[in-house]
């Protein structure tokens, strides 16, 4: 059957999810955030998490924990999140996660788990000492997405291999129970900024993690500190070539442009239309005035309700019982279709 029949009988839904495990850098902004934000426009339902439960799979601090996960919200907010088009909510205050989680942990095979590589990226050479939950992770983000029955699942390319495991979860469920209860759920990976770099080596993913600040922008930066990183970003001597082949070997170059046009919403061909010819001492400093008109207003308001966490806390409440109504039910479904007495 191909995807299309599979899913014909389902509702068009969007669903993904960011771990408050950290500051919010300008990749996150640019390949999630924004692109979440977007979608909220486009008639369908969509559906955003704050996955706390996928966080503690490696340690969290409670109170930083508790801190991050509200700044999360505030960056989809900030960013342009409508509650009232979207619902926002954090994952434990929808118990049926964990529940539908641990029922995939059934159907998911220890062969499918032992391919994951963001598994064997982050367990590192000591994997005997990484948590059972960070294992399990991937079964966990299926039932997020299926949980819901979403079609459509926005996500960065390190994600890719995750949406596929959620495919064959609940292909394998829909076997094993003769049923056709769980859609085939389709990763979304587009833009020109599917994977922003660092503004200190172009090979490397901008990444919180990165314990050199200057080599990402935090969504959290006013506009000083934007334009700061961004005049010190490291280029090469080259001026910008006016096709989009002239930036094959020069990554960090490439970078740039990408940023540039994700943020003016153009193709990184126009950004070169535009500013082909130019050295970096000219394009920087159009890259800066995009970059700060853009993101400190976000950064603003960002801090705005930081202050008001009551606020941030009522949203995700409200966003918390809407995501129940759905997911609730389905649940219910599938504990009958298993076999589990009511
Ligand atoms: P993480 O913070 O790594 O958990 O990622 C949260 C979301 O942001 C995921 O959808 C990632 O794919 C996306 N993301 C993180 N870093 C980047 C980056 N440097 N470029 C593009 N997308 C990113
Ligand atoms: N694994 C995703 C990440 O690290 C986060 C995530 C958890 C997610 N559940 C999800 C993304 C469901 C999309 C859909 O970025």
């Amino acid at each position: 059957m191909t995807t299309e029949a599979t899913n014909s009988k389902f509702k068009q839904r969007v669903f993904s999810g960011i771990q408050p495990s950290g500051g919010l850098t300008l990749g996150n902004y640019l390949g999630a955030i924004r692109r979440f934000v977007d979608m909220q426009e486009g008639g369908i339902e969509t559906i955003y998490c704050m996955v706390d439960l996928h966080a503690i799979t490696v340690w969290q601090d409670p109170a930083a924990l508790r801190h991050q996960t509200r700044e999360l919200a505030a960056g989809y907010l900030a960013a342009g999140l409508d509650p009232k088009k979207s619902i926002l909510f954090n994952q434990s205050q929808v118990p049926e996660h964990a529940q539908l989680g641990w029922v995939f942990n059934c159907i998911a095979r220890l062969g499918w788990m032992n391919r994951m590589t963001q598994f064997k990226d982050k367990a590192g050479k000591n994997a005997e000492k990484a948590s059972l939950g960070l294992y399990a992770y991937p079964s966990l983000m299926a039932a997020d997405i299926l949980l819901y029955h979403a079609t459509h699942v926005p996500v960065g390319e390190d994600q890719k291999q995750h949406v596929e495991l959620t495919r064959d979860i609940a292909a394998k469920f829909n076997h094993d129970y003769g049923v056709d209860f769980f859609p085939m759920s389709e990763p979304v990976i587009e833009g020109a900024a599917t994977r922003v770099m660092s503004l200190r080596d172009g090979s490397k993913k901008m990444s919180k993690s990165d314990p050199s600040d200057a080599s990402r922008i935090n969504m959290t930066d006013d506009a000083d500190t934007i334009a700061k990183k961004i005049r010190k970003a490291k280029t090469d001597p080259e001026a910008l070539p006016s096709e989009l082949d002239g930036l094959k070997d020069r990554p960090e170059a490439r970078n740039l442009v990408n940023i540039y046009a994700a943020l003016a919403g153009i193709s990184p061909q126009a950004v070169l239309d535009q500013h082909g010819g130019q050295q970096f001492s000219a394009f920087k400093p159009a890259l800066v005035d995009l970059a700060v008109d853009h993101l400190a207003p976000i950064s603003t308001e960002m801090a705005r309700l930081m202050q008001h966490s009551d606020e941030i806390d009522a949203i995700l409440r409200d966003g918390a019982a809407r995501a129940r109504a759905i997911a609730s039910p389905i649940l219910q479904q599938t504990y009958d279709i298993i076999g589990m007495l009511r």
